[in-house]
């Protein structure tokens, strides 16, 4: 098993250009299956969430090779429409190619998804959707054998309990290739899901009001492959602020998607930081001293503060002059991280969807174990920050996230090594 070692008490300082988003990457491969052509992905992130998508296309069928951040997808021949349990295991967003089989072949046969544990995470919505869109589901023995009852799914008129980014990208994929006119209310707005409707509509497709909460989608079936450059990684950028700002550096974000990540900048900005923007590119400069955010940040959907980028903040305010108060208001159990922070010298005290963090003078290394994608990072970050040598186990679950993160930290200066 591979682990960090990263030795602590070195500013961040330097340039970094942004990587691809995974959470845009792995719907948009999803959606390729919809083409039945050829798609090339530029910008695409080189993680393993991503050879997993690979993996479950080529299992399908399709041909997808992946070379220098590029992913290139041959969808013109599928034979298979039942993704096996172990794929669907590996990662959350398998699920998300029940929407792209369905619209493509009008049946799959898939199961519940894996990816991070951050208490549950169930597919309810994204079943009831699509019922409503003439699909026929039974469960049986784990799997999810869906079949559209007329052959084809068909539009039909939504409106999400919660705005789902996952459900809001199967029914899209569900429904460009559907007949007729689909609406979904109270859709996701978030970034990434403009990025797929973007890509959807170069191959073709009808679809209007992705980033706002109502979605319009006109289903066609004359759709084609295309060439597309993935978004950049907002949570990735994120992280890496807060790497800087928790070591009090100074750096600039190249590639940076600015108004995207502005429900964060303007949080960040709060610490005390000098954030100035423009031209795609962010430039961070943290004084000696980081303030406690006075506001509570409550992590809601875009564009309010993201979820993904709790833990990173957290790691940096873990030092912070005052007190500052988190409230996880996406996930159920988004606060494993925590006590890793602690046994780093952390005064975190979690009260149900409540993290009140007490900044500390100085963390000290210790030994760790990821628990998940950005508690993982998070722990990077505090590690980075703290004094001594932090060891960091389960790094798989930060390599599902991060493209090489030991080098992107030690571009900036910090010494991080992988081992084993
Ligand atoms: N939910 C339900 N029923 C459903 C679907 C969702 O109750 O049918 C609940 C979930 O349990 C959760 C909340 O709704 O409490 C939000 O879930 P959502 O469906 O929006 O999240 P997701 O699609 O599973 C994506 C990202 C996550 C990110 C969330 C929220 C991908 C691959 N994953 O997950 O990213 O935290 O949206 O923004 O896009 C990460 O990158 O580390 C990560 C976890």
């Amino acid at each position: 098993m591979q682990r960090f070692i990263i030795k602590g008490g070195r500013r961040l300082r330097g340039e970094l250009p942004l990587q691809g988003s995974k959470n845009s990457a792995l719907p948009i491969m999803a959606a390729t299956l919809l083409c039945g052509g050829e798609c090339v992905l530029t910008g695409c992130p080189g993680l393993t969430d991503i050879y997993s998508a690979a993996r479950i296309l080529n299992y399908t069928g399709c041909r997808c090779t992946f070379s220098e951040n590029t992913a290139a997808v041959d969808s013109r021949d599928i034979r298979e429409t039942s993704i096996p349990e172990q794929l669907m295991r590996e990662m959350r967003s398998s699920i998300i190619f029940m929407g792209a089989l369905l619209g493509r072949t009008g049946e799959c046969i898939v199961s519940i998804p894996g990816g991070c544990e951050l208490g549950p995470r169930p597919i309810d919505m994204h079943l009831a959707a699509m019922r409503k869109m003439g699909i026929d589901i039974k469960e049986s023995g784990g799997r999810i054998v869906c079949r559209a009852a007329a052959g084809k799914a068909h539009g039909a008129r939504l409106s999400l309990a919660f705005p789902s980014v996952g459900a809001t990208e199967n029914i899209i994929l569900c429904a460009v290739s559907a007949e007729g006119e689909t609406v979904v209310n109270n859709a996701a707005r978030e970034p990434e899901i403009c990025d797929l409707c973007e890509f959807l509509r170069q191959c073709g497709a009808d679809i209007s009001g992705d980033g706002e909460s109502r979605i319009i989608i006109n289903g066609r079936n004359d759709l084609h492959g295309c060439e597309h450059r993935i978004m950049p990684d907002r949570i990735a950028g994120a992280t890496y602020l807060s790497m800087t700002a928790a070591t009090r550096g100074e750096m600039i974000l190249s590639n940076a998607c600015i108004s995207e990540m502005e429900p964060f900048l303007s949080v960040l900005e709060q610490t005390g930081c000098s954030i100035y923007t423009g031209e795609n590119r962010i430039y961070l400069r943290s004084g000696a001293r980081l303030k406690a955010v006075s506001d509570r940040i409550r992590t809601m959907p875009h564009p309010g503060f993201p979820t993904d980028a709790q833990a990173v903040l957290m790691a940096a305010l873990a030092t912070a002059d005052g007190t500052s108060v988190f409230e996880e208001n996406i996930f159920d159990c988004r606060y494993r991280h925590t006590d890793a922070l602690v046994k780093m010298g952390a005064d975190i005290q979690v009260l149900g969807k409540v993290a009140i963090v007490r900044g500390v003078p100085l963390l000290h290394g210790a030994s760790v174990e990821a628990t998940d994608l950005r508690g993982g990072a998070a722990m990077v970050a505090a590690a980075l920050a703290a004094e001594g040598t932090t060891e960091i186990s389960r790094i798989d679950h930060i390599d599902r996230g991060y493209e090489k993160i030991e080098e992107a930290v030690g571009r900036l200066g910090g010494e991080m090594l992988r081992s084993g």
